[in-house]
């Protein structure tokens, strides 16, 4: 008993402050949906909830903390991006521009046929998204086994090809930012993604090719960080 008390009170400690139930309140009463139901994650920066729609549908609402997240990491992340360069230094401006970051991020790379979760909505710290799942939210591709790793493999560089063509990047793509949904890849926490218009970015582009080598090539030692470039035309 003890021990489901403590867990529940890590699961919500740090999120649930006025401001943000007046938010979350709000975001009921324009019927995104009705209620909290199951925390998912606790990340280090958000906390991630799945929420009953009217419809008995479910959508994932990720809570940005006010308090306990790294905004200082945060601002030196989005400051060198050309669309947000504008925020200034003050903690509730960057944490609300990062999570729009996110949702204009969703918004852009679902158009260019990417499979991401559908953005919903945004209100200040908080994102409605699609819930990625059944009635369990999908799994990581790190937690699950992929049926056809090969498939799931090509897919995940044709959506990072994408996003290169189109002068975007992750930035922290790996098997933990993919969930495997009916053994078909989704890319989910896309706060971090960026324009790639510089040596910082050009940077981060490296790291994801580099994660998603060292994932594949568990299931395939043929799998190089080299063949993904090529791919790319990098
Ligand atoms: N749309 C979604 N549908 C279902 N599950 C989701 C969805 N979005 C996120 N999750 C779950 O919540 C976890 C955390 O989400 P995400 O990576 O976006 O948040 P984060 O706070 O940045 O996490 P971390 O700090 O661990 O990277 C995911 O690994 C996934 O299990
Ligand atoms: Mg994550």
């Amino acid at each position: 008993m003890a021990k489901i008390t403590k867990e529940k009170f890590k699961t919500y400690e740090g999120v649930f402050d006025r401001f943000t139930n007046k938010n979350l309140f709000k975001l009921i009463s324009q019927g995104h949906f009705e209620g909290l139901c199951s925390p998912i994650s606790i990340g280090k920066e958000a906390n991630v909830f799945s929420a009953k729609t009217k419809d008995n549908g479910m959508v994932a609402v990720k809570i940005y903390r006010l308090e306990t997240c790294d905004f200082n990491k945060m601002y030196e992340y989005i400051k060198h991006d050309s669309r947000f360069m504008h925020i200034t230094k003050q903690r509730r401006k960057v944490i609300f521009a990062w999570a729009k970051r996110e949702f204009t991020n969703l918004i852009k790379i679902r158009q260019l046929g990417i499979r991401v979760p559908k953005p919903i909505t945004v209100l200040n710290n908080i994102l409605v998204m699609e819930f990625i799942g059944k009635v369990e939210p999908a799994p990581k591709l790190k937690d699950s086994i992929p049926k056809n790793p090969d498939k799931i493999f090509k897919k995940v560089v044709e959506y990072m090809k994408k996003l290169n063509n189109n002068n975007l990047v992750h930035s922290d793509l790996s098997e933990f930012n993919i969930l495997n949904f009916n053994n078909e890849p989704v890319f989910i926490d896309l706060s971090q993604a960026t324009i790639l218009d510089n040596q910082q970015t050009k940077e981060f582009r490296d790291r994801d090719i580099k994660n998603i080598a060292r994932f594949f090539n568990k299931y395939s030692d043929k799998i190089k960080e080299e063949d993904i470039k090529k791919e790319l035309k990098i």
